[in-house]
This record gives structure tokens, C-alpha cells and sequence, in this order.
């Protein structure tokens, strides 16, 4: 075990509202989590540090470690997925994770329905895949799940970016399907 290395963090200002929507997972047997979109597995190893803490919980995650493009730092990706790899050996959580290293689109076709009890969305930032990725991922979480979304309020017009249009639409429509816990820079949802 040694401490897993990062260069950028997007996560710790999240973390006490994760604590306080994710803390009754924390230490039950069996939890299943899936999130879409680690870079470097920030919230990867808090996550399986501070929920998945029992030995039969699990996570899936899944991205292809391709960046985001409106953000892409040219050359720098390319180290991502061993950086990722190499923290969760760090931690000692090999066994307690899948990989896919695909696109959330491609991937999410081959998980179970009613299977996870939290997902964290936090992939592409492009509209449209934000609202494919909530229309494939919504049959997935069980009754009783948290999802949490990422990037509600970031918005690039000029690349198509805003998740928060995408979460809006799915969360119109399918309104009487959950309750709201959170709304800020991440949204939190209870599926019903
Ligand atoms: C902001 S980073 C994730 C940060 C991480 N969750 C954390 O908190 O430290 C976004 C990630 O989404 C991934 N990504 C981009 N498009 C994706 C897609 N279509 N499917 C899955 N992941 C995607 C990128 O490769 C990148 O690693």
C-alpha cells in the first residue's frame, strides 16, 4: 500500500456532500457503484476508501482515457490510465474494481439493470452525451439509488457543452422518478 499521486482535483470540495448523501452506504456489504468518467481515480479511491469500505462491494468504471476536448492538454492523457491503474494498486483495491475503457455509450449497454446503488456521472461534458449517458444509465440504478451528476452549471455554448441543459431535460421528464437531495455544481438525485 502506498499513497496514490494525482495532478489535478476536481473532487475534495465535493466531499461533504458526499458524506452526507453517500454516508448510509458506508460499510454495508455488497454496495455496488459505477461512475463514468475517473482521470486519475480521485473520487475513484474516495469512494472505495470512504463508501466501499466492506469487502464485497464493488465499483465499475468506465472511460476510455481519451480527455475532455474542450479542456484536453495535448499529450498529457496519455499517462491517465496508468496514473489510474497505479492508484488503485496503491490503495489495494484491484479486487473491488472493472475497468471498461470504453465510451460511457459503448459501455453502459453491457451492465445490469437495478443493479448499482450510486453512480457518479462525470464523463463527457458535450450535451448530447450527457443526456444519452442519463437515458442509458437511469435503468441501471436501483429504486433507492443515488446518482450524483457532475458539472451542472459548467457551460462551453461554443462546444456544445452544458451538461446542466442535458440534466434538465432527462430531469423534466422524468420528474415523478426521483426526489432532488442537492443542486449546485453537482446534482443529487434519489431514484424513487
Ligand atoms: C473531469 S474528469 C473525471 C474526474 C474524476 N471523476 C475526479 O473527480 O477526479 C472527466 C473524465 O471523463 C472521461 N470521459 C470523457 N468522455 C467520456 C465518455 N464519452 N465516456 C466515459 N468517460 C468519458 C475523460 O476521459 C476524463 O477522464
Amino acid at each position: 500500500m502506498s499513497d496514490p499521486i494525482f495532478h489535478a482535483d476536481w473532487f475534495s470540495k465535493n466531499i461533504p456532500i458526499w458524506d452526507k448523501y453517500l454516508g448510509h452506504l458506508k460499510g454495508r456489504e455488497y454496495v455496488n457503484a459505477l461512475e463514468i468518467g475517473c482521470w486519475e481515480g480521485r473520487s475513484t479511491v474516495w469512494t472505495l476508501q470512504n463508501v466501499l469500505t466492506d469487502p464485497t462491494s464493488h465499483i465499475t468504471v468506465i472511460d476510455p482515457f481519451l480527455g475532455n476536448p474542450e479542456n484536453k492538454v495535448e499529450g498529457y492523457e496519455r499517462s491517465v490510465q496508468d496514473t489510474f491503474e497505479g492508484n488503485i494498486k496503491a490503495i489495494g483495491a484491484e479486487n473491488k474494481l472493472t475497468l471498461l475503457t470504453v465510451k460511457s455509450h459503448d459501455g453502459l449497454k453491457y451492465l445490469h439493470n437495478n443493479h448499482f446503488d450510486f453512480i457518479y456521472l462525470d464523463g463527457s461534458h458535450v450535451t448530447t452525451d450527457v443526456l444519452r449517458d442519463l437515458v442509458l444509465l437511469w435503468p441501471l440504478l436501483k429504486h433507492g439509488g443515488v446518482i450524483v451528476m457532475d458539472d451542472y452549471e459548467y457551460k462551453v455554448p461554443d462546444m456544445g457543452a452544458c451538461p446542466g441543459e442535458a440534466i434538465d431535460a432527462f430531469g423534466r421528464i422524468f420528474r415523478k422518478e426521483y426526489y432532488e437531495l442537492h443542486r449546485g455544481w453537482q446534482m443529487v438525485w434519489r431514484k424513487i
